[in-house]
């Protein structure tokens, strides 16, 4: 098969920022995909419904002409959310997920939750309402080793939530083990979990091995390569529960390029022609839709898009620009390391 033709994809996670930096990387995002759940983790993160509809007004204000894109708006989850307010946030119809940063686990997440007790009676609310729960899915302790967090999250603190909150829909955000596709697996409807871009390509030797590569590094940190093939299998299985979010996340090279570098891979320019490769090579084109078009609106109860989008394999290799000039600096685009002969037809 060299041309496939999709619903128009959405981003299930998606890092857009705000000011110089979001009307920079937006159209990268808008030249392919219909819709993003849009990550609160600003500063300061967007934690009430009004803070979010502003985000929202400076989003649309920020889209290039033409542009067919919906921001699906989420919280930020502070201790000190009230459930008012996210109930009459969802009911309006304006957000469309929490987001649950454990404080101090990835950029920005201080707001975080350190006391998950004092998150209960949102946690209540939302799973009285349906509002799906995004978790960034990685203990903070300094005691547990970084590669092993996420799977120490989902048995200490991801299982026990989700016993206590019967009818709580969750989304394991960006899962990279698996531990994390096992767990997801063996739970039912009310669970999805999103697999990134650069999951599906990078093991941690791609970040260490031949000297550190800065623009590798994103958080989940990618883990050893028998992880990386579950990902692969479950992202190209076509089963509902597994859908793209490819928490793009753009950081300028300075930021990137320094003694303490900051996490996050920019992939938002050329993720679906990764995606075709990605999916070529596992012999599962044919569940590309399904992955990245039908199954993150199902969970979500959303329609699926009618718009659609092509990709086509060339002889030729797909091209895009090394690095993104935003006014708030270069963001350098991700590198798979190999030619990739997709390109989508926008
Ligand atoms: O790599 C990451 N970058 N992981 C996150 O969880 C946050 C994100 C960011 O906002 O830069
Ligand atoms: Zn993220």
């Amino acid at each position: 098969m060299t041309r496939i033709t999709l619903p128009r994809p959405d981003d299930w996670h998606l890092h857009l920022r705000d000011g110089a930096m979001l009307t920079g990387v937006l159209p990268e995002t808008t030249r392919h995909f219909a819709r993003a759940i849009v990550m609160p983790n600003l500063v300061p993160p967007v934690v009430t419904g009004a803070e979010a509809a502003a985000y929202r007004a400076r989003i649309l204000a920020a889209l290039p002409a033409g542009a067919g894109f919906e921001p699906l708006m989420t919280l930020y989850l502070t201790e000190t959310t009230d459930p008012a307010d996210v109930a009459a946030a969802a009911a309006s119809g304006l957000v469309k997920a929490v987001k649950l940063y454990p404080a101090g686990a990835t950029t920005n997440s201080h707001s975080g939750v350190r006391d998950f007790d004092k998150v209960r009676g949102v946690l209540e609310k939302m799973a009285e309402i349906g509002l799906p729960l995004c978790v960034h899915g990685e203990v903070v302790d300094p005691a547990v080793d970084i590669f092993d967090r996420e799977a120490v999250f989902i048995e200490t603190v991801l299982d026990p939530i989700r016993r206590a909150t019967p009818g709580l829909r969750v989304v394991m955000e960006h899962i990279t083990t698996r531990d994390g596709v096992d767990y997801a697996r063996a739970q039912g409807d009310d669970l999805g979990a999103t697999i990134t871009t650069h999951h599906l390509i990078l093991n941690r030797n791609h970040i260490l091995v031949g000297g550190i590569k800065p623009h590798y590094y994103c958080l989940p940190v990618a883990k050893r390569e028998h992880h990386r093939l579950a990902l692969r299998e479950a992202a190209t299985s076509g089963e509902a529960r597994f859908f793209l979010g490819t928490d793009s996340a753009p950081h300028v090279d300075p930021l990137k390029e320094c003694a303490c570098g900051c996490a996050g891979c920019f992939t938002a320019t050329n993720t679906m022609q990764l995606l075709a490769h990605v999916f070529e090579e596992e012999g599962k084109l044919a569940n590309l839709a399904a992955f990245a078009s039908e199954n993150g609106p199902r969970f979500y109860r959303l329609p699926v898009n009618t718009a659609t989008l092509t990709l086509e394999k060339t002889a030729t290799p797909a091209s895009w620009p090394a690095k993104i000039e935003t006014g708030a600096g270069p963001v350098t685009v991700f590198d798979p390391g190999f030619p990739v002969f997709w390109h989508a037809i926008d």
